[in-house]
């Protein structure tokens, strides 16, 4: 059997108040429309159809190619939308699937559900999704016959007040036999507005004679449709509340998981334990055993195990294990700290790695730098990388030693075992067993280090070796 799936996307969401189409309105970080697409997907069908209308060009752009796309060129209701597949779909396949891209909670299995029904029942022109909610969401409301079966949709608009009363709603998800739906679509007449409602197909299939199968949704918050700012952050709020729960399952402490904000793609490992205010975003995978403080954001990074970070930024970076950053760090793009380094209050890094056992405790600035092993980065250290037209790299070797309030404007390279003082102005390289002192820094030879003490010592006491 063949599967299509169609979904709707070509609604304005007036209620939305937005320039921005409904559905590239983001829950959990990903537009609602790739949602229902990675739906779709996951559900077995083969075929997936997306039909756009308002702002058709960003709507198919945030597609991404990853779904056809149909225009409906006027917006005149969810069944003038699906009749627009007619073409495409007509003899292609056996069952088609139409959901509506503002519910962004939908599981695959509930598709599945409904194909393995509709399959099941030859004699039956779709099934539905139903729902029971004490609050009807502005849903359609399902009438059944005598008999009990679904006898049609009303929508709330249209509904008498008795109607209004009834909380049998529809979810808005359907699996229609393809070639009684191609057949069925020509025969729906306009409502009052000018609009073909979908729903209007449930009528005419009890007409036809044909069996409606509904089935009920087993998790109402999946069936949540966006159509106004509170659903969303209604929608928000569940979809956090699922995933929170099921890293906690997996053995990751949630101080207060009501302020934890975790993408879905986020991975994190056993005994991490978050502190309430944390967001953690995008393509970000964290290890086990780390203690990430409160009010850290991190977004597309990658934190090795035993790591400790407290109130910081953390972007597009690397921590490999047993860092320990903050409070207050921000890590930028291309920021690579190996194992052991430990960064402190007010330090930036973007596009450097600092090598093994690397510290830099208090308000330096490095970018674009390759920075080696048990290097001391004193306070205040400042890589001046840009020109005012290109970057320039900065090199410090291993177990060199910055002086505080360093300045080393790029390109310059600190070999290893070299100093800066205090206060130095870098504009030439320091070779090995040299200090670079002064405003610009001019070069002293280095006594060589009597012991291992005096290597890393203070920037004073690197004043006192020449
Ligand atoms: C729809 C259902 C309602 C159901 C509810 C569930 C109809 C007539 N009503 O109402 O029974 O309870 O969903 O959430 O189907 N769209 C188009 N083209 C259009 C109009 C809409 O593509 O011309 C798309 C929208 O982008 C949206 C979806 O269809 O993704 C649903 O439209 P919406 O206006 O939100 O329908 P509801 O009023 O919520
Ligand atoms: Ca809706």
């Amino acid at each position: 059997m063949k599967i299509a799936a169609l979904i709707l996307a070509a609604g304005q969401g007036t209620r939305m108040k937005s320039e921005t189409p409904k559905v590239l309105h983001t829950v959990g970080g990903q537009p609602m429309l790739l949602r229902a697409v990675r739906t779709a997907e996951q559900s077995g069908a083969e075929r997936l159809i997306v039909v756009v209308g308002h702002q058709a060009e960003a709507v198919t752009e945030a597609l991404g190619g990853r779904a056809e796309t149909v225009l409906q060129a006027q917006q005149l209701g969810t069944g003038h939308a699906v009749r627009q597949a007619t073409d495409r779909l007509r003899g292609a396949c056996d069952l088609v699937l139409v959901t509506y891209a503002d519910m962004p909670l939908l599981r695959p299995e509930t598709l599945q559900r409904l194909i393995e029904a509709q399959r099941a029942a030859p004699e039956s022109s779709l099934a539905m999704l139903t729902v029971r909610l004490p609050d009807p969401r502005g849903f359609g409301r399902i009438l059944r016959a005598a008999d009990g079966s679904i006898a049609a949709i009303v929508e709330e608009a249209e509904c008498t007040p008795e109607q209004r009363a009834i909380s049998e709603l529809n979810a808005g998800v359907y699996a229609f036999e393809a070639a009684w739906l191609w057949e069925a679509l020509p025969r729906l007449q306009p409502k009052s507005k000018g609009e073909y409602y979908l729903t209007d197909l449930i009528e005419i299939a009890v007409q036809d004679g044909r069996r409606v199968i509904g089935i009920e949704a087993s998790d109402p918050d999946e069936v949540i449709g966006v159509n106004t700012r509170v659903h969303l952050a209604e929608a928000e709020a569940i979809l956090r509340r699922r995933l929170n729960q099921q890293h906690m399952l997996n053995g990751v402490t949630l101080i207060d998981p009501a302020t934890v904000y975790i993408e879905e793609d986020v991975q994190i490992g056993a005994d991490t334990i978050i502190y309430p205010n944390v967001q953690l975003r995008g393509q970000t995978r964290i290890g086990a055993n780390c203690v990430i403080d409160s009010n850290t954001i991190i977004v597309d990074s990658e934190i090795g195990d035993r790591c400790h970070i407290k109130a910081s930024v953390i972007e597009g970076a690397t921590l490999e294990s047993h860092v320990e950053i903050g409070p207050f760090a921000h890590l930028r793009q291309g920021a690579h700290l190996c194992e052991g380094v430990h960064l402190g209050n007010f330090g930036e890094v973007k596009n450097a790695r600092l090598g093994r056992g690397t510290r830099m405790g208090h308000f330096s600035y490095i970018g674009d730098a390759e920075i080696g092993e048990d290097v001391n980065i004193g306070a205040g250290t400042i890589t001046a990388n840009y020109d005012g037209v290109r970057k320039h790299k900065t090199i410090i070797g291993d177990h060199a030693f910055i002086g505080s309030d360093s300045i080393l404007i790029a390109p310059v390279t600190i070999e290893a075992e070299a100093r800066t003082a205090a206060g130095a102005v870098v504009t030439r390289d320091v070779p090995r067993d040299h200090i670079a002192v002064g405003v610009p820094a001019r070069m002293r030879r280095l006594k060589p280090p009597a012991s291992e003490n005096e290597r890393i010592g203070d920037a004073s006491t690197a004043y006192k070796t020449e």
